[in-house]
């Protein structure tokens, strides 16, 4: 599958076949091929060499240790979400609940420090941060660029795609058309047709690189075609072949000031992996681990992100403060604003952009927003209202003493830095956390096949066998009571019982 030996890498390599790029042609393999030749490795052949160290690494834990025991399972693990319960491998980065994400050990401000950048002192390119929770590596400047001219290589959406969105009823949310989108980028691609070839185990993961290099290069085109068939009457922008993959996705939308290009790279980097227990990125990995091919766990992901309490709270906070200033005005009094946050309390529901399952401080990729915010549009009204904001709400929600985590996790910001740059439709702003959640689920899809990685198939347990486990004598009379109750029920005799 690899071209053997000397530098190749000008080619691509797309299934079993071998393109030149148009860059390398046109560059008529002079300086970029140079460049390229000497400073760069491509990124799949760069993940070939690593995958049998890693392989061997995780035969020796299993062989070594395999058996030992890591915590104990508590029933309200069992009945709680599986809170604190580590149960998975998940490669491409880790949560520290005090300090927040780390990708492959780098801290949201390493990665803004050390990931190359467009121009110097920018926000990080997302695939340096693509290579990087791939590889485990900081790519160089011009590897981080030839994942660029990658994605732009497999970037095109056959026109089917949009024949399947047309059909879809008018107001489909645009999470139902990503999703739907997805799946009708699936048809006849490289994971599904290798197995049915009877591709052996070992080399899964090459066909499934190829499907997940495909649909993150993809992702960007399709969800500008949501967004301009959604919103802006379906007139269609093409992409740039000068442009990366993020700014790309900005202009495809329409949207083409530098600033929110820079906007859209920092976003992109920050959304795309939060370790692999969240919704998203563990349906990603429960639907992968049956062997389901990169776009139908991918969209299996994007279903679990379209749930309010998880991608769709950034939807939700927009829609929470735009009702707030059609109720206070845009410059509402704190002290209004605390009587909102607890009338939204009273009322039963949630304060969306707040409150975390695993973070108990304030989610780091919310500092990162606030300071691009302080940065490039510190006297923006609704980013001066989500600061008061978090002088008010974890207070009022530190005193209801049942959450666990008042502090605001990244979506309390980010529509606000989209309304700046003219992105007002919040309803689509969870496809552009979709987009970016592909980097990671997808990066650690990649690695779960390279590491053989078995279906999953945790243990559930019944409330009558929790019950036996834990409180074997009562639990027997409570269950003999119960069965006792429904059968009395079952016979009419409910009144005399
Ligand atoms: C993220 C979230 C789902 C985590 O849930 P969790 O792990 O169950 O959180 P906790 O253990 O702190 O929840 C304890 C209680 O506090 C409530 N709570 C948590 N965060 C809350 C919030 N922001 N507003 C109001 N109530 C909240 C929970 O609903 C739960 O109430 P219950 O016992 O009546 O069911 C929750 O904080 C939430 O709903 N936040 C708002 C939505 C959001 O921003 N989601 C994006 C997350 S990145």
């Amino acid at each position: 599958m690899f071209a053997q030996g000397g530098c190749r890498l000008g080619l691509l390599v797309l299934g079993e076949a071998k393109i030149l790029t148009a860059a390398t042609a046109a560059a008529g393999c002079g300086s970029l091929r140079r460049l390229l030749c000497t400073e760069t490795r491509d990124l799949k052949r760069t993940l070939a060499e690593l995958i049998p160290g890693q392989q061997e690494r995780l035969r020796s834990l299993k062989r070594d240790h395999g058996s030992e025991p890591l915590k104990e399972v508590t029933v309200d693990m069992v009945i709680g979400g599986m809170r604190g319960l580590p149960a998975m491998l998940w490669e491409t980065s880790l949560l520290d609940p005090e300090e927040g994400i780390r990708f492959r050990g780098l801290s949201i401000p390493e990665l803004q420090a050390q990931l190359p950048t467009v121009a110097p002192g920018g926000q990080p390119l997302p695939e340096g941060l693509l290579w990087l929770l791939l590889t485990g590596k900081v790519p160089s400047r011009a590897e981080a660029l030839s994942v660029s001219e990658e994605l732009r290589h497999r970037a095109h959406v056959p026109p089917q795609v949009l024949r399947v969105l047309d059909a879809l009823p008018p107001g489909s949310h645009p999470m139902t058309q990503l999703s739907v989108g997805v799946m009708a980028l699936q048809v006849g691609r490289h994971f599904s047709s290798a197995y049915r070839r009877g591709v052996a185990k070992r080399l899964h993961w090459e066909t499934v690189y190829e499907d997940s290099m495909d649909l993150i290069a993809k992702l960007p085109q399709l969800a500008a075609i949501i967004y301009r068939r959604t919103y802006k009457g379906g007139h269609f922008i093409p992409p740039s072949h000068k442009l990366d993959w993020a700014a790309n996705l900005a202009l495809m939308m329409g949207y083409e000031d530098v600033g929110c290009h820079e906007m859209m790279r920092m976003y992109q980097t920050i959304h795309s992996d939060h370790e692999g227990g969240n919704v998203s990125a563990h349906t990603t990995h429960l639907v992968g681990s049956a062997l389901s091919d990169p776009y139908l766990s991918f969209a299996a992901g994007m279903n679990g992100l379209a749930g309010p309490l998880h991608g769709l709270a950034n939807q939700e906070v927009l829609r929470w403060l735009k009702n707030l200033t059609a109720k206070l005005g845009p410059h509402p009094e704190k002290e209004a604003v605390r009587k909102y946050v607890e009338e939204t309390l009273a009322s039963g529901k949630v304060v969306p952009g707040y409150g975390h399952a695993v973070l108990r401080k304030t989610d780091p990729r919310y500092t990162c927003q606030r300071e691009f915010a302080q940065r490039y549009m510190p006297e923006y009204p609704m980013f001066k209202l989500v600061s008061d904001l978090y002088e008010v709400v974890p207070e009022v929600l530190g005193k209801t003493g049942k959450i666990k985590n008042p502090w605001p996790n990244v979506d309390a910001h980010s529509g606000v830095l989209l309304q700046y740059y003219g992105i007002t439709e919040e309803n689509f702003y969870t496809v552009l956390f979709g987009v970016s959640r592909a980097l990671g689920v997808l990066a650690q899809g990649i690695w779960s096949r390279a590491l053989g990685l078995p279906i999953e198939r945790p243990k559930s347990m019944t409330l009558s066998a929790l019950e036996n486990l834990v409180m074997p004598h009562t639990t027997t009379a409570t269950t003999a009571a119960t069965t006792a109750a429904t059968a009395a029920t079952s016979r009419g005799e409910e009144a005399a019982a």
